[in-house]
C-alpha cells in the first residue's frame, strides 16, 4: 500500500533542509510495497516536484530528490488502484497554477464526478489518478476564500472514500495540511519540526512522540505548531494524544541481515519474551476474560497469516474448554456476522491493526451488540481504538511483507487467554493452569532452538525443492493451522503453489495430484494420538511416490516413511506453532533467495491491506 511522509522544519536548522530525511523516511516505507516515488517541496515561492515509476533509491538518484533545498517537503510511495503504474500517475499530484502539491492513501469514490465537474470548469488534469481531483478541488475553493485551511477542508468535505492526505502550498509555505479518514496517519512531534507520515516506521530516526489520528482528523502542522480538528471542525487539544512508542531505530532496520524476513525470523525469541512480559503486566487478559465469561457465542476473524493465530485459538479453547469458538475469514464478515447477536464476543486479531477486512467485521460486529477483543502489534492503530479492550502483542515493527514474529507473538498472546479463560471456566485446575502458563514461559527457547536446528536444514533443503511446482503442507488437530501459515509462506514468499489441509483428507480428493518427488511436507504435532494417525498419511503419499518431509520433535515416529526429518524441539503437544513454525518460515525465506526473489517484498503484495 502506499507510503506518506511529510516534515516541516524551521528554516536554517539544518544546513540542506529536510530532503535527505524525507529520502530516508521513504526507504523506511518501502516496504508496504511501491510501484512508484516522488516528492515535492517549497523552494522559494515555488513547489518543486519530482516522481517517477521505479525504485525509491534509483528515482532519488536520477531525479535529485535530496538536492532539493526545501524546509517542507511532502514525500510518496504509491501503490497503483486507479491509473496504472507510471511517471504521471506518481505522488505527489499537483492543480493547475502549481500552488498545492498532494500526496495521498486511500481511495476516493467519486473522484470521477469530480473530474467532470472541475474539467467543466476549465481545470486540466495530468495523470489518470483519483487523488488529483484534490489539489484542483483546493485550488477551487482558494479562488473564493483566499485561506488554505478552509480551501482544504471543503475540499476533503467534497471527496466521499478512504484517505490519508499531507497537502504543502506555496500560500503556507510552511504547513503541511493534513486530513484521515480510513487510513493510517499519524503526527510526529519534533524540536524545531514537525512530521506526518502514514506509519510510525516511517519517523522512528526522527522521533518516538507520536500522534495516531482518528477518522475524520484534520489540520496542519508547522516546524512550532499543531492544528488539530475533529471531523465536526472543532478544535481537538492534541496535547492529550501523545503516545511515546517503544521502537529503537535497530527494532526498524535490518541491522546486518540480509533481509528483513530474515532478521525478524530470528527475531522471535525476543518478541515472545517481550510480548510475554507485556501481557503479563497489563489487565488486558483480565477484561479479556470477563468478556469471553459474559459471552453466548465467541467468534474469532482476522484475515491471512493473523486469521491462522485465530484458528489456532480456535482449537486450543476446544481443547482446553470444551468451548466452540467460531472462526471466520475477516472478508466474509458480512455471512458470519448475521449469526452474531447482543452479547456475543468477537476477537479481531491484526498486527497492523488496520486491515480493512477486519475492520469492517469489527465494526458490524459492534453494530451488531458484540463486545470486540483485539489482539494487535500497533498501538492506538484503528482495531484496538474500535474494539472493548486490546491484547497487544509486543513484536517491534514488521518490516517484511510475510509475517512472521508478530505470527508467533499471536499465537503465544491466545495461548495466554485461552488457559485464563479455561481457568476461568473452571475446566482446568489451577494446578493445570499453573502448569500450562509454565509451558508458555519456555516458548522463547523452544524458538530459538527451532530456529537453530531447523535453519540449516531449511537452507538446504530449498535448493532441492525450489522448482517444486506444488507443494502439500499437511497436519492433524492443533498442527493445522501451522501447517496452513506454513503453506501460505510458501506461496507468498517462495512463490510455489502450496496446499494445507487436515491429512486425513488426502483420500478425498488431493491425492490425485500427487507423483513421484512431489513433496508433502508432514507437521507432526508432539501428540502420540497424531503421530498416530499421520503415520498413515505419510505412508499413504510415500507409496504414491511423493517426497515426504517431516516437521516433528527428536525420537517421533521413528517408524515414519519420512524422505527427511526436519527435527524440532521437544514440547508440549499445544505448543505447536513456536517449535515447528521457524521451520516452515525459514524454508520459504530460502526459496525466494535461492530462486532470486526479494523475500522482503513479494510481487502484488502489501503489507497493510487497508481496502476491502
Ligand atoms: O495486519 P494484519 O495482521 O491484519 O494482516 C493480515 C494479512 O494481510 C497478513 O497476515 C498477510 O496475509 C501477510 N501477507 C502474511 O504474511
Amino acid at each position: 500500500m502506499c507510503g506518506i511522509i511529510g516534515i516541516t522544519a524551521m528554516p536554517h536548522s539544518l544546513p540542506r533542509g529536510v530532503a535527505s530525511l524525507i529520502v530516508k523516511a521513504l526507504l523506511r516505507l518501502e516496504y508496504r510495497g511501491y510501484d512508484s516515488a516522488g516528492v515535492a517541496g517549497i523552494v522559494g515561492n515555488a513547489i518543486v516536484v519530482r516522481k517517477a515509476r521505479g525504485k525509491i533509491e534509483e528515482v532519488s538518484r536520477r531525479l535529485g530528490f535530496k538536492e532539493i533545498r526545501s524546509y517542507c517537503m511532502i514525500g510518496h510511495t504509491r501503490w497503483a488502484t486507479h491509473g496504472i503504474p507510471s511517471d504521471n500517475n506518481a505522488h505527489p499530484h499537483t492543480d493547475c497554477r502549481n500552488w498545492f502539491a498532494v500526496v495521498h492513501n486511500g481511495i476516493l469514490e467519486n473522484h470521477a464526478e469530480l473530474r467532470r465537474f472541475l474539467e467543466e470548469k476549465g481545470h486540466v488534469f495530468r495523470s489518470d489518478t483519483d487523488t488529483e481531483v484534490l489539489p484542483h478541488l483546493v485550488e477551487d475553493f482558494f479562488l473564493k476564500s483566499e485561506d488554505v485551511m478552509e480551501a482544504f477542508k471543503k475540499a476533503i468535505d467534497a471527496v466521499r472514500g478512504s484517505y490519508a492526505f499531507a497537502m504543502i502550498s506555496v500560500h503556507e509555505p510552511d504547513r503541511i495540511f493534513y486530513a484521515k479518514n480510513k487510513n493510517p496517519l499519524v503526527i510526529g512531534l519534533g524540536n524545531g519540526f514537525n512530521a506526518v507520515a502514514s506509519d510510525i516506521a516511517a519517523l522512528i530516526e526522527l522521533t518516538r512522540r507520536i500522534i495516531v489520528l482518528r477518522d475524520g482528523w484534520h489540520g496542519y502542522i508547522s516546524p512550532r505548531e499543531i492544528k488539530l480538528y475533529n471531523g465536526r471542525g472543532e478544535p481537538v487539544d492534541w496535547r492529550k494524544y501523545v503516545i511515546t512508542v517503544e521502537w529503537s531505530i535497530e527494532d526498524a532496520s535490518k541491522s546486518g541481515y540480509p533481509h528483513y524476513m530474515l532478521k525478524e525470523i530470528m527475531e522471535q525469541p525476543v518478541a515472545l519474551h517481550n510480548t510475554l512480559a507485556g501481557i503479563k503486566k497489563d489487565k488486558a487478559i483480565d477484561k479479556a476474560v470477563d468478556i469471553l465469561l459474559d459471552a453466548e457465542k465467541i467468534y474469532v476473524t482476522a484475515a491471512g497469516t493473523s486469521y491462522h493465530a485465530g484458528l489456532y485459538y480456535a482449537l486450543l479453547t476446544s481443547i482446553l474448554s470444551g468451548t466452540l469458538v467460531h472462526p471466520f475469514i475477516a472478508s466474509e464478515y458480512e455471512l458470519y456476522t448475521k449469526t452474531i447477536s447482543e452479547g456475543d464476543a468477537v476477537i479481531a486479531v491484526s498486527q497492523s491493526g488496520e486491515t480493512m477486512d477486519t475492520l469492517n467485521a469489527v465494526r458490524e460486529a459492534k453494530k451488531r451488540g458484540a463486545r470486540v477483543i483485539a489482539v494487535s502489534n500497533i498501538i492506538e492503530s484503528s482495531i484496538p481504538r474500535e474494539s472493548n479492550v486490546t491484547i497487544y502483542t509486543r513484536a517491534g515493527p514488521e518490516i517484511g511483507v510475510a509475517a512472521t514474529k508478530t505470527f508467533t507473538s499471536q499465537a503465544l498472546a491466545l495461548y495466554w487467554l485461552s488457559v485464563h479463560h479455561a481457568l476461568a471456566t473452571g475446566k482446568i485446575t489451577r494446578a493445570e493452569a499453573s502448569n500450562l502458563l509454565r509451558e508458555a514461559e519456555k516458548t522463547p527457547g523452544l524458538t530459538r532452538k527451532a530456529i537453530e536446528k531447523t535453519k540449516p536444514i531449511a537452507e538446504r533443503l530449498a535448493e532441492k525443492i525450489s522448482g517444486a511446482r506444488s507443494i502439500y503442507v499437511l497436519s492433524r488437530g492443533i498442527g493445522v493451522p501451522v501447517a496452513m501459515e506454513g503453506a501460505l509462506k510458501v506461496k507468498e514468499i517462495g512463490y510455489i503453489h502450496a496446499e494445507a489441509y487436515p491429512a486425513g483428507e488426502s483420500k478425498h480428493g488431493p491425492i490425485a495430484l500427487v507423483e513421484e518427488e512431489f513433496p508433502v511436507v508432514f507437521i507432526v504435532p508432539n501428540d502420540p494420538r497424531l503421530v498416530d494417525l499421520l503415520k498413515g498419511n505419510i505412508e499413504e503419499m510415500k507409496s504414491r511416490g511423493a517426497l515426504t518431509i517431516g516437521v516433528l520433535s527428536t525420537n517421533t515416529c521413528s517408524e515414519c516413511k519420512l524422505d527427511i526429518r526436519i527435527e524440532t524441539p521437544t514440547a508440549n503437544k499445544l505448543l505447536v506453532p513456536f517449535t515447528h513454525t521457524p521451520f516452515m518460515q525459514l524454508l520459504s525465506y530460502y526459496i525466494a533467495v535461492n530462486k532470486g526473489y526479494d523475500p522482503d517484498k513479494p510481487r502484488n503484495l502489501a503489507k497493510t491491506v487497508t481496502v476491502e
